[in-house]
């Protein structure tokens, strides 16, 4: 295996993540975020750099000889939140934050290429700088079916976690993130006055119904040994103590690991809305959204990723963990070919510094940055484990 002179890279990818931190762009607006990439990938040389989407970038490093393709996957938008870090680095674009590490994961795939792109291939390293992961449809479909996938043999993705710490690598064989859906329902009843019930179909009432029968679903319907969660979130309705409403609006998300488990939950609360809605004399609009489906890691290319994790960091930086509930639109490329994500430890682990742990999509999240040599490590040396 090459021998990379990470030390220099890594000053590299620190400036590259500040720089991107301070100029994060939202989702489907990464014009200068992709621009930066496209032109410090093509100062490589080697690389041949495109653009599948208007604000996506792909690399594209053909080893001497011909063998398998890996890709390799980092996202770049940010998010509408306000920065609160005060960190010399913070955002200059008001509202616009890297409160999920998207910026770290970009600076560390331009590093692995920086790092690549001197060495001798077998095969050929697919880099693909994604726009729009915070934001469904999400980018990764869109790269899929711009073709950025055709060829490849293996993908692989990481994620900075601001709940693991520094010095531990999550991985997880099988499902690591879940299938994240939405759900929109509508009652239709017929307003009136609170005073004359018996004039009116009351929607608050039978909304109230319908949101403890969707309850029954975790309980009664699904398998204890599937993990699921329905959530509803959102109920509005009614305008005046002294009037009911025409309609009223629930909304919620569904977040599960399995396809049938997801349809099952879909129906089922269409099941519900439909016999309460109907036993009342109201109608309804139901809307079950699929999102981002769950990402599944294949056990060979986590067996080879956890090998890798091993030699180049060490068994002490395994930590092996269930499926997340969150949501990744990773699953898109890891749908297509056998595929591994993991999370690399970014919390802050010195005492005095524990105060600056925040969760994910918080304004004042931070990592702490020796995150970023692990996972450039990780990337760098990806290629000659697994190609
Ligand atoms: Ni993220």
């Amino acid at each position: 295996m090459a021998e990379h002179n990470f030390e220099a890279v890594l000053e590299d990818v620190i400036e590259w993540r500040r720089h991107f931190h301070q100029f994060p762009e939202l989702s489907y607006e990464e014009v200068n975020t992709s621009q930066f990439v496209y032109d410090t990938l093509t100062s490589f040389g080697n690389i041949e750099v495109t653009r599948p989407t208007k604000t996506s970038v792909m690399g594209r490093l053909v080893g001497s000889e011909a063998g398998q393709v890996l890709a390799m996957r980092a996202d770049m938008d940010a998010l509408p939140i306000h920065e609160e870090t005060e960190l010399p680095y913070a955002s200059k674009n008001p509202g616009v934050m890297h409160a999920c590490g998207h910026d770290a994961h970009t600076a560390m795939l331009l590093g692995a290429a920086k790092l690549l792109s001197q060495k001798q291939l077998t095969g050929e390293v697919r880099f693909i700088f994604q726009h729009a992961e915070e934001l469904f449809p999400g980018g990764a479909k869109e790269m899929v079916e711009a073709g950025v996938m055709e060829g490849v043999d293996k993908v692989i993705g990481l994620h900075v976690f601001s709940m693991i710490p520094e010095g531990k690598i999550a991985i997880a064989y099988g499902p690591f993130t879940a299938n994240s859906d939405v759900f929109d329902i509508e009652i239709i009843g017929k307003g009136g006055h609170s005073s004359e019930p018996h004039e009116t179909i009351d929607p608050i009432a039978i909304g109230a119904q319908v949101v403890s029968n969707i309850q029954q679903i975790v309980a009664r319907n699904i398998n204890p040994a599937d993990k699921v969660v329905v959530s509803i979130t959102e109920f509005h309705g009614g305008t005046a103590k002294n009037i009911i409403p025409d309609t009223i609006k629930i909304g919620g998300g569904v977040r599960s690991f399995n396809q049938e488990v997801r349809e099952e939950v879909s129906q089922r609360i269409g099941q519900i809305v439909k016999g309460i809605t109907e036993a009342h004399n109201a109608t309804y609009v139901y809307d079950y959204v699929f999102g981002y489906g769950s990402v599944n890691n294949n056990h060979q290319v986590t067996a080879e990723i956890e090998e890798l994790i091993t030699e180049e960091l060490g068994s002490d930086y395994i930590l092996e963990t269930p499926p997340m509930m969150g949501g990744e639109d990773f699953s898109a490329f890891s749908n297509e070919v056998p595929g591994c994500f993991i999370g690399i430890g970014a919390a802050f682990t010195q005492e005095h510094e524990k105060d600056r742990n925040f969760p994910h999509h918080h304004p004042k999240f931070s990592i702490d940055e020796k995150s970023l040599e692990n996972g450039l490590r990780i990337l760098a040396k990806a290629p000659f484990k697994l190609l």
